[in-house]
């Protein structure tokens, strides 16, 4: 055994969004994964159905990473960012521009993706006012997730992500979710239903607040966090043409859709709409080694970087781990990881084949209330018991010692399969998921 609870009462570390005291009195230790499958301190055999937290879709412990983290690491392990450099970091961002749209040519790096949403604020704040233009407010939605370092608890539209932590950034007006409690089990995921109607919110703000005051619109294309809630057919170019009218900024949160989810590079391409900034994370190491990065607009980059006499820096901003060499080693393998596999057309052609198997091995189940999918990320959402979030919690337990490792946020399953899966790993995830629901009805 891996992990002896004689000399280890678990006590020490304070474990993130967990459940500590639960989770301390029945501990769920991953010691080793290879490809889709976790293994726990039982020697049991898992398998991953969230791919980590959507983060490792070429799975675990890709050799072609660690061989790459490897060899960087010998020839150097740090280097300061700030007015020095080291290749790595250009040769990724390279990469990453040729998967963004068109003119995204610019990359800031840095370790989350919590700091790439604050550090997409901040890109937003030294845009506008490099221009002259004093916006200060921000638009987001209710059910937003953008991480939790105060910029992005600021745009969240989550209760407990952000009710208590009051120091929030001021001037964030909330748009409406988009789920639709008359539309469940919508098959392909977007409904045809009230997507202009919806993205007409921002113009009710411009009305209200006056276009001219803001800075921002922020969306996840999907919304992750709160049970992926897929865009209604025509949100997404609704909100672009509002901001493109009143010369506001569109930010896309991909932390989670970037990298193929979607089935193609980021969801700016399975949508067709174009923000001016990306923030992404999680895939582009594999979930290796932390990073994240801000896309941004070449004009985005030339106003900021032309803003300030020539000799002096830009933008103050940055992390001394930003662009870190193992990072960079990570992420350059992970870019021709996606190529060589052709992971990205891996994750479109499996996609069909993971929805059919949701909805017919689950849509019937008497626990499930909707089921929700959006290439390979989807959400199984269960009927409530004894309130918010206990079922839910419950499940995510009982899955795990079912061999069947998956996130729950409340009472939402978010199942996200990595796309080296093989139709029969989703069949497996399917059964396990209904097993356990099975076992919750006795
Ligand atoms: C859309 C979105 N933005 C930001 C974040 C925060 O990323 P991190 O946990 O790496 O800070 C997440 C995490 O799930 C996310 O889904």
């Amino acid at each position: 055994m891996a992990y002896d609870s004689a000399t280890n009462s678990l006590e020490a570390h304070w474990m993130p969004f967990t459940d500590n005291r639960g989770f301390k009195s029945d501990p769920r230790l991953v010691v080793r994964a290879e490809g889709v499958h976790l293994y726990d301190h039982h020697g049991s055999q898992i398998i991953d159905g969230s791919s980590g937290l959507f983060c490792s879709p070429a799975g675990h412990c890709h050799p072609k990473i660690i061989e790459a983290v490897h060899a960087q690491m010998k020839d150097y392990t740090y280097v300061m960012p700030f007015q020095s450099g080291h290749p790595a970091s250009f040769t990724l961002a390279e990469k990453i521009a040729r998967l963004t749209p068109e003119p995204m040519n610019h990359v800031f790096f840095v370790n989350s993706g919590s700091e790439a949403v604050d550090t997409a604020l901040k890109i937003i704040m030294a845009y506008h006012h490099a221009r002259g233009d004093m916006r200060t407010r921000f638009v987001s939605r209710e059910r937003a997730y953008h991480g939790v370092n105060i910029g992005g608890v600021s745009l969240s539209g989550m209760v407990k992500n952000r009710d208590i932590f009051h120091a929030t950034i001021p001037g964030v007006v909330m748009m409406r979710h988009t789920w639709d409690p008359d539309e469940l089990f919508i098959p392909g995921g977007h409904s045809d239903h009230r997507g202009v109607e919806l993205a007409n919110d921002l113009e009710r703000i411009c009305a209200t607040y006056g276009p001219g005051t803001i800075a921002a619109v922020f969306v996840e294309p999907v919304a992750g966090s709160t049970g992926t809630l897929p865009p209604p057919k025509g949100y997404l170019q609704r909100l672009r043409e509002i901001c493109d009218q009143h010369g506001i900024l569109l930010v896309f949160d991909e932390v989670i859709t970037g990298f193929g989810r979607l089935g193609t590079n980021f969801a700016a391409q399975r949508y067709g709409v174009e923000p001016d900034i990306i923030t992404m994370a999680k895939a582009l190491t594999n979930g290796s080694i932390p990073m994240g990065a801000v896309a941004v607009r070449d004009e985005i980059y030339d106003t900021v970087i032309g803003s300030s006499p020539r000799g002096l820096t830009e933008f103050f901003h940055g992390y001394t781990y930003s662009g870190h060499p193992a990072a960079c080693a990570a992420g350059i393998a992970m870019m021709d990881i996606l190529e060589e596999e052709q992971l990205i057309p891996r994750a479109a052609d499996l996609a069909p084949y993971f929805e059919k198997a949701l909805f017919d091995g689950l849509k019937d189940h008497a626990l499930v209330k909707d089921i929700r999918v959006a290439g390979l990320m989807a959400s199984v959402e269960v009927f409530p018991k004894g309130g918010p979030g206990i079922l839910g919690t419950e499940l995510q337990k009982q899955m795990f010692w079912n061999g069947l490792s998956v996130k729950f946020t409340g009472d939402n399953a978010v199942l996200a399969p990595q796309f080296i899966a093989a139709h029969h790993h989703i069949d497996e995830i399917v059964e396990k998921f209904r097993q356990t629901l099975d076992q919750q009805l006795g």
